[in-house]
């Protein structure tokens, strides 16, 4: 049995003076897409395991407890100012599921007056009556995986839900109470077309919601879409056509009215971004629940025992499911808060780098990948060039 690890007081110390989020891992999906590498399991990968929706459930409570206590205890520790159920495939728990987990965070850490509460969903494992159920329990944004609205291209990614399905889902959710409501784009798929990647683009805007993430498709390895395009089935994405698809991403969101705010995320005003992701860019706190969850309390990052079997019987024993941590240094903590700062619409402070770093910045700004004025006012923010190049100008900003 791993003992529940203790903070040092320099990772609590400040703990509520900075956004506190609660991260939930949903570990099951009912078909894994060619393309994924997340910690999810199908229901026949988990046959014989012992493993189930309803032992997870009971572990993540034991988990969100043992939270709090090993933080200070329940007059210590800060609400959550925004939750996160993430997976996996939340949506596969059904609104009762989803209510059960929600009323976990609440009765643990509570929430915030006003917080933000997300979670993923699959279109196809949607309805009206779900959103209305996850509106009553307290959810205000959903974020639902359509990837694409091109038929050969969902082929391709393995989608099961029909090219329809997600604007649908997204229109259900507005109408079932969801405030927020965001849409998952994959561009640079083999095979997939520029008009392709207008139409889904078009989808999108016909959906009405106020906010979308897109991403470049990653071959990762280990993958079915890696296995085929090792094969010679699937040509293999290219970095320049990956280019052109994000700014045509880029130029079709802008002129419908939202605006970049983190390299992959567009959200229709600042009141619709997501906070819960800001706080993981912005070096915020969150405890991170449920299988292979990653957590960053003030410094000390922790990640959990992947399989849901041996999560659930760490918590059963007593213990933590907390399979190792490190405490950053101040180094390390520096290059994070770059590597992820950088990426944000409002940039970088340039008083936060080193000498090297800010004649990097200015050699990068004559290259037309950060912004001349911004520059001037003492910030570092990408140009689009610049966020089509956003790791090279990272490396760059990290010079000494
Ligand atoms: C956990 S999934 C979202 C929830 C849900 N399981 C779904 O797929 O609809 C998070 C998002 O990551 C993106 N994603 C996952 N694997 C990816 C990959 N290899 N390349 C690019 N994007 C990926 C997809 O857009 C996906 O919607
Ligand atoms: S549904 Fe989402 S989490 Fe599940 S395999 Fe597909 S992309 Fe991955």
């Amino acid at each position: 049995m791993t003992p529940p690890a203790v903070f040092p007081p320099s990772a609590t110390d400040g703990l509520g003076t900075r956004p506190f989020g609660v991260y939930v891992h949903v570990p099951f999906c009912a078909s894994r897409c060619g393309y994924c590498d997340f910690n999810t399991y199908t229901a026949s990968e988990l046959e014989g395991s012992g493993a189930s929706p309803a032992g997870w459930l009971e572990a993540v409570r034991r988990e969100l407890d043992l939270a709090v206590e090993v933080l200070g205890g329940s007059g210590r520790v800060p609400a959550a100012d925004t939750v996160f159920v993430g997976g996996g495939t939340p949506s596969l728990l059904g609104a009762a599921g989803l209510t059960d987990v929600l009323d976990a965070v609440r009765t643990t850490f509570g929430l915030a007056e006003g917080a933000e509460v997300t979670t993923e969903a699959n279109p196809e494992s949607t309805s009206p009556e779900f959103f209305a159920g996850l509106a009553e329990a307290g959810y205000t944004r959903v974020s639902l995986g359509m990837q694409s609205a091109a038929p050969g291209v969902l082929a391709v990614l393995d989608r099961r839900h029909t090219p329809g399905r997600p604007v649908a889902a997204a229109r259900e959710a507005r109408a079932g109470g969801i405030d927020q409501v965001s849409l998952d784009l994959i561009y640079g798929t083999p095979g997939e077309t520029d008009d392709d990647l207008r139409a889904s683009l078009d989808a999108v805007l016909s959906a009405g919601v106020d906010h979308v993430s897109a991403y470049a498709l990653i071959v990762e390895d280990g993958t079915a879409l890696a296995r085929r395009i090792r094969r010679g089935e699937l040509a293999a994405p290219v970095d320049d056509v990956a280019a052109d698809r994000y700014e045509l991403v880029d130029d079709v969101l802008s002129k419908s009215g939202m605006a970049w705010y983190e390299v992959s995320n567009w959200s229709t005003s600042d009141a619709t971004r997501c906070r819960h992701n800001l706080g993981y860019w912005g070096d915020g706190d969150w405890w991170g629940a449920g299988p292979g969850a990653h957590g960053h309390i003030g410094g000390v990052r922790w990640w959990n025992v992947k399989h849901p079997a041996r999560y659930a019987a760490a918590l059963a024993d007593g213990g933590s499911p907390e399979a190792g941590r490190e405490q950053l240094t101040a180094d390390e903590r520096h290059e994070e808060r770059v590597l992820l700062g950088v990426r944000l619409a409002e940039g970088l402070r340039l008083s936060s780098l080193g000498d090297g770093g800010r004649a990097a910045a200015v050699r990068a700004a004559e290259d037309g990948l950060l912004d001349t004025s911004s520059l001037a006012a003492g910030r570092a923010v990408l140009t689009r060039r610049g966020r089509l190049l956003a790791d090279a100008v990272v490396r760059a900003l990290l010079e000494c």
